[in-house]
């Protein structure tokens, strides 16, 4: 009842975007395909996340529970596959992050949290273990950004702003954010529970469409 209304995610029309017409999204960076899951990930993508889950966590709160069989990565990938099938669905779209020399799997990205009333989204990332410190994340970040905020006239998604958030000690992840260059906007103190770790602070940046040159994938110079 005391609920503010400034809390609502899904409030009327708003901005009333709409998602894309389209079932493949791909789109490339110097040494990434990023694209969205088809069938044959399945077993590659649940070897990628057994291998990885003590690496994930505590960042990654899915990672303790989820993909704990393969069916479980194979009903995600189902369900991600649909939900770019259906309008009314396309609020989270999880993308692999694959080598363009040899097609290795190297970790996710996608966009999240897709709200029509703001024409707005969230976006994040996981690397492979074995694979990370070579600048892949910042990387299929920058792409993944480039994406959400370029035109749907030119194979993008059309939305205004583009969230990202992080825990304060996940220093590895905040470095990928400094060098993306994006507006840090709010520092919620002790407001997120990271198990293994605790109160944490939460820390988001938001990246609007004039702030980003989708062409070159950086932010313009404030
Ligand atoms: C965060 C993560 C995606 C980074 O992937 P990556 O491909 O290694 O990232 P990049 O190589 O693009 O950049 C990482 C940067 O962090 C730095 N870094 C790595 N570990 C660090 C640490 N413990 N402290 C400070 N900086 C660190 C690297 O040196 C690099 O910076 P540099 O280019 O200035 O040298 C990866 O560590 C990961 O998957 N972590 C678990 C999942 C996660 O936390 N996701 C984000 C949730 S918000």
């Amino acid at each position: 009842m005391a609920r503010c209304d400034s809390e609502n995610r899904y409030p009327a029309e708003g901005l009333g975007w709409r998602p894309p017409d389209l079932t493949a999204i791909r789109f490339e960076t110097e040494r990434l395909v990023i694209r969205n899951y088809e069938f044959g990930d399945i077993e590659t993508v649940y070897n990628a996340i057994v291998e990885c889950r003590p690496h994930l966590k505590p960042w990654m709160g899915w990672a303790e529970k989820s993909h704990r069989e393969i069916a479980e990565t194979a009903q995600y990938i189902s369900n991600q596959i649909m939900n770019t099938r259906n309008p009314d669905t396309w609020q989270n779209v999880g993308l692999g992050i694959f080598l363009k020399d040899g097609g290795a799997f190297v970790g996710a990205t996608g966009v999240h949290d897709v709200r029509r009333d703001t024409a707005s989204c969230e976006t994040g990332y996981w690397i492979h273990v074995f694979h990370r410190g070579k600048g892949y994340a910042t990387e299929a970040c920058r792409a993944c950004i480039s994406w959400a905020l370029r035109g749907q006239d030119n194979n993008g998604l059309g939305l205004r702003r583009v969230r990202i958030f992080c825990s304060k000690g996940n220093e590895a992840s905040m470095r990928v954010i400094e060098k993306l260059g994006v507006r840090k906007e709010v520092e919620m103190v002790d407001d997120y529970w990271v198990d293994g770790v605790g109160l944490t602070t939460r820390m988001g940046w938001g990246v609007m469409a004039g702030e980003w040159d989708t062409q070159n994938h950086h932010a313009i110079a404030r």
